[in-house]
């Protein structure tokens, strides 16, 4: 599988980053790109992040570049209150150029095939609405794509009703499920908030680390995220949205989705960025999704499991494992 990741790292973007660092190093699954949307913190921002987390992952060579900076028609808002003033807790990335040729590494990824190329949206849809306003050819032959947002009957993160990556751009998210150009499939709240990372298993995940750089990182990014969500009731924990995203596409998280049609609010003051579903034909027309409602928490606590796995990758890596090394070499002469 070759995976495209569009994402706004943010706290739990960068565990799917480390995830799929892992998992491109195992040779499992193909990284083709990483791409940057704002959300959490702003494009550009966002690219430095990524480039830094999968620099101390290993990877400082994937082709990443910062895509468009402002939600179609509302304006921009971060959250520096979730995820820190530059979006990695108490963490910061180095400063670096980045690059803005976002829609050519999509072209590229897509031009090369597109039976097993993913792409992957764990920010809100802004670049995805804009490649299928530039370039309408290739956007229609994409044939898999995942998304983290919305709240199907289910309370919203950021308005009563709206999830945040829906909420920062609902014209872009209604854009995109308006033309899917394959049903697409959604991660709403109701399932990624049960992704919860407590401080005992993040101190396992550092232990697994080992003597990857990430692992001194790890605790910074991470508090202040546990901070938040302490300050919103919600316990010195937090929910890892965006890698229980990339576990779905891995198939590391089984799910069973429903086909469905879904639309998205997207100018009303009150009700910006409400995601509603449709699973009775009110709305007769073509299902445009399969949106994950329902999940067993068994199969939380193995994506865990798989997901320390992954940092046992890292470590072993970081310590110049050979075995791994060779065994990288022939998945990718395969
Ligand atoms: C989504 O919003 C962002 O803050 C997170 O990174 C995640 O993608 C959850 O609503
Ligand atoms: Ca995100």
């Amino acid at each position: 599988m070759r995976i495209i990741l569009d994402c706004d790292p943010g706290v739990d973007d960068t565990y799917a980053l480390i995830y799929l660092a892992a998992a491109a190093h195992a040779g499992t699954h193909e990284l083709e790109c990483v791409t940057t949307t704002s959300g959490n913190v702003d494009a550009d921002q966002c690219a430095r992040n990524a480039a830094w987390i999968l620099t101390l992952c290993g990877l400082p060579i994937i082709p990443l570049a910062a895509g468009i900076p402002e939600p179609l028609e509302w304006d921009l808002t971060t959250t520096p209150e979730t995820h820190g003033d530059t979006g990695l807790g108490y963490a910061h990335a180095p400063e670096r150029h980045v690059e803005h040729d976002w829609d050519r590494l999509w072209i590229d990824a897509i031009d090369r095939g597109t039976e097993d190329l993913h792409l992957i949206v764990t920010g809100p849809m802004t670049n995805l609405a804009a490649f299928r306003r530039l370039h309408p050819e290739h956007y229609a032959k994409l044939r898999h794509i995942t998304v983290m947002g919305g709240a199907f009957h289910y309370p919203g993160n950021t308005t009563p009703t709206a999830e945040w990556n829906f909420w920062v751009d609902p014209h872009a998210a209604k854009e995109v499920f308006a033309d899917a150009p394959t049903p697409i499939t959604v991660c709403p709240l109701n399932v990624t908030e049960k992704m919860l990372l407590t401080p005992e298993r993040l101190y396992r995940i550092i232990e697994s680390l080992g003597a990857a750089p990430i692992a001194e990182h790890l605790d910074p990014i991470t508090c202040f995220y546990f901070e938040f969500h302490e300050e919103m009731g919600q316990g010195y924990q937090a929910q890892i949205h965006d890698l229980f995203t990339v576990l779905t596409v891995t198939r590391a998280i089984q799910t069973a989705p429903q086909l469905a049609t879904i639309d998205i609010e997207a100018d009303s003051d009150l009700t910006r960025g409400t995601s509603l579903i449709d699973t009775s034909h009110f709305w007769d027309r073509t299902p445009n999704a399969h949106v994950i409602t329902d999940i067993p928490d068994t199969t939380i606590d193995h994506a865990w499991q798989l997901f320390d796995d992954a940092c046992h990758i890292l470590s072993r890596i970081a310590s110049g494992d050979a075995a791994l090394e060779k065994l990288r070499h022939l998945r990718a002469e395969d």
